[in-house]
Protein backbone atom coordinates (compact mmCIF):
# COMPACT_ATOMS: atom_id res chain seq x y z
CA UNK A 1 0.00 0.00 0.00
CA UNK A 2 1.58 3.35 -1.07
CA UNK A 3 2.02 6.24 1.57
CA UNK A 4 -0.39 9.00 0.41
CA UNK A 5 2.02 11.90 1.16
CA UNK A 6 4.65 9.66 -1.01
CA UNK A 7 2.06 9.36 -4.25
CA UNK A 8 0.07 12.47 -3.90
CA UNK A 9 3.61 15.06 -3.57
CA UNK A 10 6.30 12.74 -4.81
CA UNK A 11 9.49 12.33 -2.45
CA UNK A 12 11.20 15.09 -2.69
CA UNK A 13 7.57 17.11 -1.31
CA UNK A 14 7.38 15.48 1.37
CA UNK A 15 4.91 18.10 3.51
CA UNK A 16 6.31 16.38 6.27
CA UNK A 17 10.34 16.92 5.41
CA UNK A 18 11.40 19.93 7.31
CA UNK A 19 10.00 18.85 10.70
CA UNK A 20 11.82 14.99 9.87
CA UNK A 21 14.74 16.05 8.73
CA UNK A 22 15.55 19.27 10.99
CA UNK A 23 18.15 19.12 13.37
CA UNK A 24 16.05 17.85 17.05
CA UNK A 25 17.27 18.41 20.56
CA UNK A 26 16.06 16.01 23.24
CA UNK A 27 15.94 17.65 26.90
CA UNK A 28 15.88 15.17 29.37
CA UNK A 29 17.02 12.74 27.64
CA UNK A 30 19.04 10.88 30.68
CA UNK A 31 15.53 10.20 32.35
CA UNK A 32 13.80 7.25 31.57
CA UNK A 33 11.63 8.33 28.50
CA UNK A 34 14.16 10.51 27.06
CA UNK A 35 16.49 7.88 27.35
CA UNK A 36 14.23 5.87 24.91
CA UNK A 37 13.73 8.62 22.37
CA UNK A 38 17.06 9.71 21.95
CA UNK A 39 17.67 5.91 21.40
CA UNK A 40 14.96 5.47 19.06
CA UNK A 41 16.08 8.67 17.30
CA UNK A 42 19.82 7.11 16.97
CA UNK A 43 18.13 3.85 15.71
CA UNK A 44 16.02 6.09 13.06
CA UNK A 45 19.34 7.61 12.12
CA UNK A 46 17.55 11.68 12.76
CA UNK A 47 19.84 14.56 13.12
CA UNK A 48 19.50 15.40 16.60
CA UNK A 49 21.44 16.26 19.79
CA UNK A 50 20.74 15.65 23.77
CA UNK A 51 20.23 17.58 26.58
CA UNK A 52 19.54 18.46 30.11
CA UNK A 53 20.63 19.48 33.28
CA UNK A 54 23.02 16.77 34.97
CA UNK A 55 26.51 16.81 33.04
CA UNK A 56 28.02 13.65 33.85
CA UNK A 57 25.12 12.18 33.22
CA UNK A 58 24.29 13.52 29.49
CA UNK A 59 27.73 13.46 28.80
CA UNK A 60 28.10 10.11 29.16
CA UNK A 61 24.85 9.31 27.45
CA UNK A 62 25.96 11.57 24.41
CA UNK A 63 29.28 9.71 24.35
CA UNK A 64 27.03 5.99 24.05
CA UNK A 65 25.34 7.26 21.51
CA UNK A 66 27.94 9.34 19.58
CA UNK A 67 25.85 12.62 19.67
CA UNK A 68 26.47 16.06 20.58
CA UNK A 69 25.31 17.76 24.11
CA UNK A 70 24.28 20.83 25.69
CA UNK A 71 23.94 21.53 29.77
CA UNK A 72 21.47 23.86 30.83
CA UNK A 73 19.16 24.56 33.41
CA UNK A 74 15.81 25.69 32.87
CA UNK A 75 16.15 28.88 34.89
CA UNK A 76 18.68 30.42 32.36
CA UNK A 77 17.45 31.28 29.60
CA UNK A 78 21.06 32.84 27.50
CA UNK A 79 22.30 29.25 28.04
CA UNK A 80 18.38 27.70 26.35
CA UNK A 81 18.60 30.36 23.70
CA UNK A 82 22.27 29.34 23.00
CA UNK A 83 21.73 25.59 22.56
CA UNK A 84 18.76 26.08 20.78
CA UNK A 85 19.95 28.33 18.07
CA UNK A 86 19.55 26.45 14.62
CA UNK A 87 17.08 23.94 15.97
CA UNK A 88 13.93 23.52 14.58
CA UNK A 89 12.32 20.68 16.98
CA UNK A 90 12.42 20.31 20.69
CA UNK A 91 11.46 17.29 22.31
CA UNK A 92 11.15 18.01 26.09
CA UNK A 93 11.25 14.66 28.10
CA UNK A 94 11.77 16.62 31.35
CA UNK A 95 9.15 16.00 34.24
CA UNK A 96 7.35 16.93 36.31
CA UNK A 97 6.48 19.32 33.63
CA UNK A 98 5.09 21.85 35.56
CA UNK A 99 8.87 22.80 36.49
CA UNK A 100 10.10 22.16 33.19
CA UNK A 101 7.60 23.00 30.46
CA UNK A 102 6.67 27.05 31.10
CA UNK A 103 10.63 28.50 30.24
CA UNK A 104 10.97 25.62 27.19
CA UNK A 105 7.73 26.32 25.74
CA UNK A 106 8.45 30.09 25.85
CA UNK A 107 12.09 29.64 24.91
CA UNK A 108 10.75 27.39 21.46
CA UNK A 109 8.41 30.31 20.64
CA UNK A 110 11.18 33.08 20.77
CA UNK A 111 13.57 30.97 18.83
CA UNK A 112 11.20 29.26 16.30
CA UNK A 113 11.72 26.13 17.09
CA UNK A 114 8.58 23.29 17.02
CA UNK A 115 8.24 22.21 20.67
CA UNK A 116 7.08 18.63 21.61
CA UNK A 117 6.53 16.56 25.27
CA UNK A 118 5.64 13.78 27.08
CA UNK A 119 3.22 15.60 29.41
CA UNK A 120 -0.22 14.56 30.99
CA UNK A 121 -0.03 17.17 33.23
CA UNK A 122 -3.56 19.56 32.74
CA UNK A 123 -1.34 22.87 33.32
CA UNK A 124 0.99 22.64 30.47
CA UNK A 125 -2.03 22.01 27.90
CA UNK A 126 -3.40 24.81 28.94
CA UNK A 127 -0.18 26.85 29.07
CA UNK A 128 0.24 25.84 25.15
CA UNK A 129 -3.24 27.46 24.69
CA UNK A 130 -2.16 30.07 26.49
CA UNK A 131 0.95 30.47 23.93
CA UNK A 132 -0.76 29.28 20.95
CA UNK A 133 -1.35 32.70 19.39
CA UNK A 134 2.45 33.74 19.67
CA UNK A 135 3.33 30.06 18.57
CA UNK A 136 1.39 31.05 15.19
CA UNK A 137 3.23 34.16 14.86
CA UNK A 138 6.32 32.67 14.99
CA UNK A 139 5.10 30.11 13.00
CA UNK A 140 6.24 27.04 15.40
CA UNK A 141 3.87 24.37 16.94
CA UNK A 142 3.59 23.39 20.79
CA UNK A 143 2.54 19.91 20.93
CA UNK A 144 2.53 18.76 24.53
CA UNK A 145 1.16 15.14 24.99
CA UNK A 146 3.59 12.71 22.90
CA UNK A 147 3.45 10.18 25.45
CA UNK A 148 1.58 7.22 25.28
CA UNK A 149 -1.69 7.43 26.94
CA UNK A 150 -2.24 10.85 26.03
CA UNK A 151 -1.75 9.79 22.06
CA UNK A 152 -3.09 6.80 22.35
CA UNK A 153 -6.54 7.60 23.94
CA UNK A 154 -6.56 10.23 21.08
CA UNK A 155 -6.30 8.28 18.32
CA UNK A 156 -9.08 6.12 20.01
CA UNK A 157 -11.21 9.02 20.72
CA UNK A 158 -10.74 10.14 16.70
CA UNK A 159 -11.84 6.76 15.72
CA UNK A 160 -15.33 6.53 17.38
CA UNK A 161 -15.94 9.96 16.73
CA UNK A 162 -15.69 9.47 12.95
CA UNK A 163 -17.65 6.83 13.18
CA UNK A 164 -21.11 8.83 15.33
CA UNK A 165 -23.18 10.80 13.22
CA UNK A 166 -23.23 14.35 15.14
CA UNK A 167 -21.35 13.74 18.06
CA UNK A 168 -22.11 15.57 21.35
CA UNK A 169 -20.14 14.04 24.64
CA UNK A 170 -17.03 12.25 25.07
CA UNK A 171 -16.42 9.69 27.44
CA UNK A 172 -12.82 8.29 28.08
CA UNK A 173 -11.19 5.98 30.08
CA UNK A 174 -7.59 4.58 30.25
CA UNK A 175 -6.45 1.28 32.20
CA UNK A 176 -3.05 1.51 33.61
CA UNK A 177 -2.40 -1.99 34.80
CA UNK A 178 1.32 -2.27 35.28
CA UNK A 179 4.13 -0.55 37.32
CA UNK A 180 4.83 3.74 35.89
CA UNK A 181 8.23 4.97 35.63
CA UNK A 182 9.42 7.02 38.41
CA UNK A 183 8.97 10.58 36.34
CA UNK A 184 5.21 9.52 35.90
CA UNK A 185 4.70 8.05 39.68
CA UNK A 186 6.11 11.93 40.52
CA UNK A 187 4.14 13.98 37.71
CA UNK A 188 0.71 12.11 38.65
CA UNK A 189 1.47 12.51 42.75
CA UNK A 190 1.91 16.37 41.74
CA UNK A 191 -1.47 16.75 39.67
CA UNK A 192 -3.46 15.07 42.64
CA UNK A 193 -5.75 17.51 43.66
CA UNK A 194 -9.01 17.02 45.59
CA UNK A 195 -11.68 17.28 42.73
CA UNK A 196 -11.36 16.24 39.13
CA UNK A 197 -12.48 18.16 36.46
CA UNK A 198 -14.54 17.57 33.01
CA UNK A 199 -15.94 19.89 30.46
CA UNK A 200 -19.24 21.04 30.22
CA UNK A 201 -20.23 22.94 26.88
CA UNK A 202 -16.09 23.76 26.24
CA UNK A 203 -16.05 24.93 29.84
CA UNK A 204 -13.80 23.43 32.54
CA UNK A 205 -16.14 22.65 35.72
CA UNK A 206 -15.40 20.73 39.03
CA UNK A 207 -17.15 17.39 39.31
CA UNK A 208 -18.15 16.04 42.23
CA UNK A 209 -15.73 13.71 44.58
CA UNK A 210 -15.69 10.33 43.74
CA UNK A 211 -17.58 10.97 40.69
CA UNK A 212 -16.98 7.08 38.57
CA UNK A 213 -18.56 5.32 35.31
CA UNK A 214 -18.09 1.78 34.34
CA UNK A 215 -15.83 0.72 31.02
CA UNK A 216 -15.49 -2.62 29.53
CA UNK A 217 -11.68 -2.46 27.62
CA UNK A 218 -12.24 -5.64 26.51
CA UNK A 219 -9.31 -7.32 28.14
CA UNK A 220 -11.24 -9.97 30.23
CA UNK A 221 -12.10 -7.99 33.43
CA UNK A 222 -15.85 -7.35 32.11
CA UNK A 223 -17.02 -4.04 32.67
CA UNK A 224 -15.09 -2.33 35.81
CA UNK A 225 -15.42 1.46 37.89
CA UNK A 226 -13.50 3.78 36.93
CA UNK A 227 -12.63 7.08 39.10
CA UNK A 228 -13.25 10.31 36.79
CA UNK A 229 -9.53 12.48 37.13
CA UNK A 230 -8.69 15.34 35.25
CA UNK A 231 -6.57 13.94 32.39
CA UNK A 232 -5.21 16.49 29.57
CA UNK A 233 -7.52 14.77 27.46
CA UNK A 234 -9.86 16.97 28.68
CA UNK A 235 -7.92 19.90 26.49
CA UNK A 236 -6.67 17.54 23.51
CA UNK A 237 -10.26 15.80 22.42
CA UNK A 238 -11.86 19.59 22.63
CA UNK A 239 -9.72 20.75 20.43
CA UNK A 240 -8.95 18.04 17.80
CA UNK A 241 -12.64 17.07 17.59
CA UNK A 242 -14.85 20.01 18.59
CA UNK A 243 -16.82 17.88 21.03
CA UNK A 244 -17.66 20.25 24.09
CA UNK A 245 -18.78 17.79 26.41
CA UNK A 246 -15.78 15.66 27.72
CA UNK A 247 -15.54 13.42 30.71
CA UNK A 248 -11.97 11.49 31.42
CA UNK A 249 -11.43 7.95 34.04
CA UNK A 250 -8.78 6.07 34.94
CA UNK A 251 -8.97 2.57 35.98
CA UNK A 252 -5.71 1.12 37.88
CA UNK A 253 -5.06 -2.57 38.73
CA UNK A 254 -2.47 -3.91 41.13
CA UNK A 255 -2.43 -0.98 43.06
CA UNK A 256 -0.06 0.48 40.65
CA UNK A 257 -1.00 4.48 41.09
CA UNK A 258 0.31 4.22 44.50
CA UNK A 259 3.57 4.05 43.72
CA UNK A 260 6.92 4.98 45.47
CA UNK A 261 8.90 7.93 43.65
CA UNK A 262 11.45 8.27 45.82
CA UNK A 263 15.04 8.74 44.21
CA UNK A 264 16.23 5.41 45.47
CA UNK A 265 13.57 3.61 43.11
CA UNK A 266 15.12 1.79 40.41
CA UNK A 267 14.78 2.42 36.51
CA UNK A 268 11.46 0.87 35.26
CA UNK A 269 9.08 -0.65 34.28
CA UNK A 270 11.51 -3.25 32.10
CA UNK A 271 10.57 -4.08 28.69
CA UNK A 272 9.49 -7.21 30.08
CA UNK A 273 6.83 -5.37 32.02
CA UNK A 274 5.36 -3.12 29.66
CA UNK A 275 4.95 -6.44 27.59
CA UNK A 276 2.68 -7.33 30.05
CA UNK A 277 0.95 -4.70 30.62
CA UNK A 278 -0.23 -2.67 28.15
CA UNK A 279 -2.24 0.15 28.82
CA UNK A 280 -6.05 -0.14 28.01
CA UNK A 281 -8.13 2.84 26.61
CA UNK A 282 -12.52 2.19 26.31
CA UNK A 283 -14.00 4.92 24.87
CA UNK A 284 -17.72 6.33 24.98
CA UNK A 285 -19.35 8.42 22.36
CA UNK A 286 -22.82 9.82 21.86
CA UNK A 287 -24.50 11.38 18.99
CA UNK A 288 -27.06 14.41 19.01
CA UNK A 289 -30.02 11.37 18.57
CA UNK A 290 -28.61 9.51 21.53
CA UNK A 291 -26.71 6.54 19.84
CA UNK A 292 -23.99 5.78 21.59
CA UNK A 293 -20.89 4.33 20.45
CA UNK A 294 -18.53 2.28 22.89
CA UNK A 295 -14.66 0.79 21.03
CA UNK A 296 -11.58 -0.86 23.29
CA UNK A 297 -8.22 -0.27 22.52
CA UNK A 298 -4.62 -1.30 24.04
CA UNK A 299 -1.12 -0.04 23.39
CA UNK A 300 2.45 -0.04 25.20
CA UNK A 301 2.69 3.19 27.19
N1 LIG B 1 1.83 10.51 28.83
C1 LIG B 1 2.54 9.41 28.86
O1 LIG B 1 2.12 8.36 28.41
C2 LIG B 1 3.93 9.44 29.44
C3 LIG B 1 4.77 8.37 29.24
C4 LIG B 1 6.04 8.42 29.81
C5 LIG B 1 6.43 9.53 30.55
N2 LIG B 1 5.58 10.56 30.73
C6 LIG B 1 5.99 11.74 31.52
O2 LIG B 1 7.34 12.09 31.19
C7 LIG B 1 7.98 12.64 32.34
C8 LIG B 1 9.31 11.96 32.55
O3 LIG B 1 9.13 10.67 33.08
P1 LIG B 1 10.38 9.69 33.32
O4 LIG B 1 9.87 8.48 33.96
O5 LIG B 1 11.18 9.62 32.09
O6 LIG B 1 11.19 10.54 34.43
P2 LIG B 1 12.66 10.30 35.00
O7 LIG B 1 13.20 8.98 34.63
O8 LIG B 1 12.61 10.70 36.43
O9 LIG B 1 13.52 11.40 34.18
C9 LIG B 1 13.27 12.76 34.30
C10 LIG B 1 14.31 13.52 33.45
O10 LIG B 1 13.98 14.90 33.52
C11 LIG B 1 15.05 15.62 34.11
N3 LIG B 1 14.48 16.65 34.99
C12 LIG B 1 13.56 16.49 35.98
N4 LIG B 1 13.26 17.67 36.54
C13 LIG B 1 14.00 18.60 35.89
C14 LIG B 1 14.15 20.01 36.03
N5 LIG B 1 13.47 20.71 36.95
N6 LIG B 1 15.00 20.65 35.20
C15 LIG B 1 15.70 19.97 34.27
N7 LIG B 1 15.63 18.63 34.10
C16 LIG B 1 14.78 17.95 34.91
C17 LIG B 1 15.88 14.61 34.88
O11 LIG B 1 17.20 15.09 34.97
P3 LIG B 1 18.20 14.67 36.17
O12 LIG B 1 18.57 13.24 35.91
O13 LIG B 1 19.31 15.62 36.05
O14 LIG B 1 17.40 14.79 37.43
C18 LIG B 1 15.74 13.39 33.96
O15 LIG B 1 16.62 13.48 32.88
C19 LIG B 1 6.99 12.50 33.50
O16 LIG B 1 6.37 13.74 33.74
C20 LIG B 1 5.98 11.48 33.00
O17 LIG B 1 4.69 11.67 33.56
C21 LIG B 1 4.34 10.55 30.19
Amino acid sequence: MSIPWFSRYGRHQDPYASITMARCIIYGATGYTGRMAAEQAKLKGLDFEIAGRSKHKVSELASALEVPYHIFDTGDPDAIDSALKGSRVFLNCAGPFSRTAEPLMRACVRNRAHYLDTSAELDTYLLAEELDQEAKEAGVMLLPGCGGSVAMLGCLVAYVVSRVVDPVSVDAALHVAGPVSRGSATSALESVTGHALQRVRGQLVRIETGSASRFDFGDGRGSVECAAVTLPDLVTICKSTGVQDVKTFVNASNNVLSTDDSPSRPDGPSIQEREANPYHASVRVTGKEGITLEYDAFGKG
